[in-house]
């Protein structure tokens, strides 16, 4: 199976953290080049070294995604981006009374507006050229019940999978395909910074009786962005070891 990436230039934001960084790994085995960007610069940096070590091209910037101008100046720094994933994002727990408005809106700004912002400075450049392919983190909290998530990291990620179908509807004749990827509970800092017990508790729900790894959430992410998936848009893909089904 030909994934059609090497020589592609793929833009990763959220690659200093742990599905950023398998990401970018995982492409770069795939002879394509990456730019990691990250809000933390020593964190995009540390994964564009480890591209490198690993024999592989990467650079590192730091953008904050959601700053419409800071995106835009990012993708305008870069040469043509064939394929773009949006890994930035936070976590929060809790229930609606934990969340203020401000809470609430800076989640929907990092996970969704950011998310927007990136596809709005990308998808021109690519639809002018007829080709690229998108790839948004969405989430299983996004899809099915959580007991755990905060509301608005529930609603944000549930945005994820509808602006992933719009676009991918308004874009499908045009040669640029958008997906999205819900992982279940994965094994990185944003799991493994819960408190005490939660890790375990989240484990303990999923069928498979472990949490995902970053890995096996950048070869979805792989796989949908590669040639391999060439007659797949607006699909939400899940990665929960079982824990839901549709
Ligand atoms: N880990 C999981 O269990 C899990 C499950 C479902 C979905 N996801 C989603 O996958 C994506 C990656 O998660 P992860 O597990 O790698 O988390 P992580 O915390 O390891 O990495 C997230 C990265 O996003 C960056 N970031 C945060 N705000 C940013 C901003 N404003 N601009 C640019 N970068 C910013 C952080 O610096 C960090 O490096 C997120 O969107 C997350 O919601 C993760």
């Amino acid at each position: 199976m030909d994934l059609h990436l090497a020589g592609q230039n793929v833009f990763i934001t959220g690659a200093g953290g742990g599905i950023g960084r398998e990401t970018a790994l995982s492409f770069s085995r795939e002879g394509a080049a990456v730019a990691a960007a990250d809000a933390r610069l020593a964190a995009a940096e540390a994964t564009a070294a480890a591209v490198q070590e690993a024999g592989g091209r990467a650079i590192a910037i730091a953008v904050d995604v959601t700053s419409e101008t800071g995106v835009q100046h990012a993708v305008e720094s870069l040469g043509p981006i064939d394929v773009a994933v949006n890994c930035a994002g936070v976590y929060r727990i809790g229930e609606i009374a934990d969340v203020d408005p401000a809470a609430w809106q800076q989640v929907l700004d990092i996970n969704l507006t950011g998310t927007y912002l990136v596809c709005r400075a990308i998808l021109p450049a690519m639809l002018e050229r007829g080709s690229g392919a998108i790839v948004n983190l969405a989430s299983i909290s996004g899809r099915t019940k959580s007991t755990l998530a905060a509301p608005s990291y529930v609603a944000s990620k549930a945005g994820v999978i509808g602006l992933t179908m719009a676009l991918a509807s308004q874009c499908a004749g045009r040669g640029v395909r958008i997906n999205a990827v819900a992982p279940g509970p994965i094994d990185t800092d944003m799991i493994r910074s819960l408190p005490d017990g939660l890790p375990d508790r989240l484990a303990s729900t999923i069928p498979m009786g472990r949490l995902g790894t970053a890995r096996e959430i950048a070869h979805a992410i792989v796989f949908l962005a590669s040639g391999a998936a060439s007659f797949i848009t607006g699909e939400t893909l899940n990665v929960n070891g079982g824990a839901f089904m549709v």
